[in-house]
């Protein structure tokens, strides 16, 4: 039987920790940054309070320099590498050292938005918004030391997206420095197939070394990291989340604050226009050597969620939407299913993930897109209604893929609608 409303929530509230929410219970057994706010939303959609306390124990990680964490280390949990004494940031709570897709403040006006009791939400917004403000400052200045209006990356795991073939080129600039094959949790969860090789484990590890040895010092780590990349997911994702805490700095009645924002926003999308490439889709960026990817991963219609390009853009990748869908049955494929590396199961070289159909079809929506964003939505029910809510799902025939019961996937369809109540059909 598909299942409903209740199995989602069951999930959310099975992997609730007390105030967090671990994206799996075996695989990721401590709090994520993008997951958390995610599941926010979807929480926000059945008891409001607790999506606000989602991102407030999200923030309790926020470092003095405004970086929100990608993993915040609340309790200690068994059965996942690298885990915080590997970290060693010195953190309370403790921390993972680098970060993950800005999503929060979108997720903190979303939850005004749709709040029955207002003034309660503003107040956890308020709350809220100076820790936001920071990170976002933390973004676009100790992310983007020169001012150029592309945010880096140093790390493969803070795109969220952790092993696109965007980050072949610069991963191979990486000397391992070490073989922490035998010490990887994940594929005695997860199928390894469907897992990044030990190759990149190897490589990203290093890349873990190598901040440790700056002492976690984000700009040192911004200036001489070995890995140095804009990645287009993150620029969208900032780009958009920007917007949105100008918004609700409005809302809060902090108009010089939201004028700073759209002035770090009006840079952040002059600058998106170096990562189109001559054939009008975009990519990511490798700073260190000034070449585009040479794949297209899903990230390319984000523009659109970003709202920071034209008809004519638009246009175009509605076209190419259509023409990746031509090969294969499900939206939306983590990477362009023409791309030599495709791999329809292995993690982000290929499979869908929810949240980003959601922020996709969000996108195309507002673009006019209407049929496009009817499309996905339609595949990501059928999908949650054929295999449950896995972590991702095989684009060609729907399996699931990766953790089982994850906490973004049912808080995504929840938060989009997908579900209906008990016993009913799945909405498409
Ligand atoms: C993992 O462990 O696979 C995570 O994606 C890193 O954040």
């Amino acid at each position: 039987m598909a299942p409903d409303r209740d199995a989602a929530i069951a999930i959310l509230k099975a992997n609730d920790r007390g105030g967090y929410t671990v994206p799996n219970r075996r695989v990721y057994p401590f709090q994520w940054n993008w997951d958390s706010v995610f599941v926010a939303m979807g929480f926000s959609t059945f008891d409001t309070a607790r999506g606000w306390r989602e991102l407030e124990t999200l923030f309790e990680g926020q470092w003095a320099d405004g970086m929100v964490p990608h993993i915040v280390f609340h309790r200690p949990a068994e059965g996942y590498y690298p885990g915080p004494e590997v970290w060693g940031t010195r953190h309370s709570p403790p921390t993972s050292g680098i970060t993950q897709p800005p999503v929060a403040a979108s997720a903190a006006l979303r939850l005004v938005e749709s709040a029955q009791d207002r003034p309660a939400a503003l107040a956890r917004a308020r709350n809220l918004f100076p820790k936001l403000l920071a990170s976002h400052r933390w973004w676009h200045f100790s992310r983007d030391l020169d001012g150029s209006g592309l945010a880096v990356v140093v790390h493969p795991w803070e795109t969220g997206r952790d092993n696109l073939p965007d980050w072949d080129a610069p991963l191979a600039a990486v000397t391992p420095g070490l073989d922490v094959s035998a010490l990887r949790e994940d594929i005695t969860h997860v199928n390894a197939a469907e897992r990044p090789t030990h190759d990149f484990y190897n490589r990203v590890m290093t890349l873990v070394e190598e901040a440790k040895g700056f002492g976690w010092d984000q700009r040192r780590m911004a200036r001489e990291g070995s890995f140095r990349v804009c990645d287009l997911g993150i620029q969208c994702i900032l780009i958009r989340a920007d917007l949105d805490l100008a918004g609700l700095a409005r809302l809060l009645g902090e108009a010089e604050a939201a004028r700073g924002i759209e002035a770090w926003r009006a840079r952040s999308v002059a600058a998106l226009a170096r990562l189109r490439h001559a054939d009008g889709s975009y990519r990511s960026l490798d700073l260190r050597t000034e070449k585009l990817s040479p794949a297209v991963t899903s990230a390319t219609f984000l523009p659109l969620y970003a709202r920071a390009v034209g008809a004519p853009e638009a246009a175009h990748l509605a076209a190419l939407f259509t023409a990746w869908m031509k090969r294969l049955r499900y939206a939306v494929p983590s990477t362009d299913p023409g791309y030599a590396g495709f791999d329809a199961r292995r993690y982000w070289r290929g499979p869908v993930w929810l949240i980003m159909n959601w922020m996709i079809a969000e996108g195309f929506a507002f673009s006019g897109e209407e049929k496009i964003a009817a499309r996905i939505r339609a595949d990501s029910a059928a999908l949650v209604a054929g295999a449950g809510f896995t972590e991702y799902f095989d684009a060609t025939d729907g399996a699931g893929l990766g953790g089982r019961d994850f906490s973004w996937s049912a808080a995504a369809a929840l938060y989009w609608g997908l579900l209906e109540a008990r016993g009913a059909q799945p909405g498409i």
